[in-house]
């Protein structure tokens, strides 16, 4: 028996050194390039706080105009792409439209080149600029409806909402999805980040590493959680209902969605702020009952999981602000793409300055030396 220790999920195994963001899961702590993300989610915005991902500073004000507009003038699609997203099944879901039209993407733009760093950047903006368009087409296209061509008068999350919904957002709606944006772009060695850097370093082409990070996010133990936990509070349907409800699911060792995380055993700092912008949001409309639900598990489960480190994570309140925006559930996901596209580029860059094709070991647990017996002899 092999000697190695096998390390189930790679848990508490670092593969690479990075600078990009930094996590304390004991003090609820994150930071990206040494700024707190609360803060950017409330001071910044997604395009400047995508610059500080790839580059590791704040960018002057010269350069953040210059990338705004290089951002915007990427952001329209070929017509020919366009008709490829009208081309799927209109009942699919928007994730695999959106890791199909990535791959297609990458084929009116060649980027195959990755030791040349300005090929490098102009797909980092191409596919910064591009993944709300193409959300956002297949979104209206499954409708009926025609794609609405983006705006370069709009900001990012401005001119997604717009290309959504065919309305301008308000401010408030606008600072919302820009915090939200801005909130899930970055989280060091999560399983998307780390599926970007293993495709990144066979040298594949970027809008591949991307396609390929998508289909990882997709799952509903990552990024899909947070559609996952609208459906769970529709199942729960009432306050009055939590506690039994939950009681349950732990008896029967059901993962309860949007609780718990591989790094912060504490309430994740950005469940912390969406609860806040949602807290704002309803502090005028009201809060709808599905959140009071929410916050109604929240303190139950404070009692049955926390002893075990299993608290909110960011994915527990995201879809309860979402839907507050007028965003269909399963959006949620896609629009986490729309954000951490910005972490995954940062950490395909930074990897590529020192790459290594990844190739992990295993513990062998099967036969060996096994005799072939011909097909006649076989019962
Ligand atoms: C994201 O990695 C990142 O940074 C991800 C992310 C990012 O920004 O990229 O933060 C985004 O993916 C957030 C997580 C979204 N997923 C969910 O909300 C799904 C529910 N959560 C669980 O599946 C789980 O907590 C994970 C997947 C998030 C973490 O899994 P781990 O670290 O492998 O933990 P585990 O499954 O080994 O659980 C350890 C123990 C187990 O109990 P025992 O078998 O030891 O008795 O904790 C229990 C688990 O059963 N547990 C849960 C639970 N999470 C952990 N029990 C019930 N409900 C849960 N949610």
């Amino acid at each position: 028996m092999s000697e190695m220790e096998l390390r189930p999920g790679l848990a508490d195994v670092p593969v690479a050194e990075s600078a990009i963001s930094f996590i304390d899961g004991k003090r609820a702590r994150l930071e990206y390039r040494g700024i707190a993300a609360e803060t950017l989610a409330k001071e910044s915005s997604f395009e400047e706080t995508t610059w500080l991902l790839l580059k590791g500073d704040l960018p002057t004000q010269k350069e953040l105009a210059e990338f705004n507009h290089d951002l915007r003038s990427r952001r329209k699609l070929k017509y020919k792409l366009i008709d490829l997203i009208k081309s799927l099944p209109e009942n699919g879901h928007p994730m695999d439209a959106l890791q199909s039209s990535v791959s297609a993407l990458g084929m009116f733009y060649p980027s195959r080149d990755v030791g040349n760093y300005a090929n490098n950047w102009e797909a980092t903006l191409r596919l910064t600029a591009s993944l709300p368009t193409l959300v956002a087409a297949f979104s209206r296209i499954r409708n009926g409806d025609e794609a609405i061509e983006p705006r370069e008068d709009l900001d990012h999350a401005a001119n997604f909402y717009y290309m959504m919904f065919g309305k301008e957002p308000s401010a408030a709606t606008r600072k919302v999805l820009d915090a939200c944006l801005i909130l899930h772009a970055e989280h060091n060695m999560n399983a998307s980040t780390f599926t970007a850097r293993v495709t990144g370093s066979t040298l594949a082409n970027p809008y591949s590493v991307v396609s390929a990070a998508v289909g990882s996010l997709s799952g509903p133990l990552h990024g899909g959680a947070n559609e996952e936990v609208l459906g769970m509070l529709d199942a729960i349907g009432t306050k009055a209902n939590v506690q039994s409800w939950l009681e349950n699911a732990i008896a029967t060792k059901a993962k309860i969605m949007g609780f718990g995380h591989r790094v912060y055993k504490v309430k994740d700092p950005r469940a912390t702020v969406l609860q806040e912008l949602a807290e704002n949001m309803f502090a005028e409309t009201g809060r709808p009952a599905k959140y009071e639900v929410a916050i109604e598990l929240e303190r139950v489960a404070n009692g049955l999981l926390g002893p075990k480190g299993i608290y909110p994570n960011v994915d527990f309140f995201s879809g309860v602000v979402y839907q507050s925006l007028g965003i269909p559930t399963d959006l949620f996901t896609p629009i986490f793409a729309v954000a951490r596209v910005a972490g995954w580029l940062a950490h395909w860059l930074e990897q590529l300055k020192n790459n290594r094709i990844y190739r992990p070991e295993q513990v062998f647990v099967g036969k060996t030396n096994v005799d072939y017996i011909p097909l006649e002899k076989r019962p």
